[in-house]
């Protein structure tokens, strides 16, 4: 399968339309997006632009995406931010969802089949896994990142460590009003 960016899901990179696939581990995969995403925030502090640069870059970087993007946290409830596929749902309670949950808990959430997670909020039909990380700058929740795949358990541990990874280089890049 090809990818956007010219990545496949098992890792190979297609270097031009008819040269040999060349194997890439998950592991290089988030290596390589560490790096893109550095430079991409390099010099910018705005919270929004560089959400919403680092949901574009997953969302055409990561194979088997439907979704990627920010809820943020606006009182007591998450609003969402940022984002790159289906217009999706605007307002989740805290506790209610994944990405309820994810918040509520201030962790990592994966799930292997959203129609099994209780009070899942299907805000796009294909979505089969989600995968959400919290986003927590000096001990405050801001929000939280959302991916989600038409694949069924597309998301893992290595994604998990990968995108938590990303996740603190957006959150060393933006400074807050608290922060001035
Ligand atoms: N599925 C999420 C809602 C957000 S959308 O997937 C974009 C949830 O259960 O919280």
């Amino acid at each position: 399968m090809r990818l956007k960016n010219g990545l496949s899901l098992n890792g190979r990179r297609m270097t031009s339309q008819f040269a040999k696939p060349e194997t890439v581990s998950k592991a290089e995969l988030y290596a390589n997006l560490q790096s893109q995403l550095r430079s991409l925030l390099e010099g910018e502090r705005d919270f929004i632009a560089n959400a919403a640069n680092l949901s574009a870059l997953l969302y055409h970087s990561l194979p088997d995406l439907n979704w990627a993007g920010f809820y943020f946290v606006r009182g007591v409830e998450l609003v969402l931010g940022p984002f790159q596929g289906e217009p999706a749902c605007v307002r989740i309670a805290m506790d209610k969802g994944v990405c309820g949950t994810a918040a509520a808990q201030r962790q990592t959430i994966l799930v292997a089949d959203v129609h099994e997670f209780p009070g899942h909020i299907a805000c796009d039909s294909a979505s089969n896994s989600e995968i959400v990380i919290p986003i927590i700058k000096h001990e405050r929740l801001l929000g939280v990142l959302d991916l989600d795949s038409p694949l069924f358990a597309r998301f893992d541990d290595e994604d998990a460590e990968g995108l938590n990874e990303l996740a603190q280089i957006f959150v060393d890049s933006i400074r807050l009003e608290s922060d001035l």
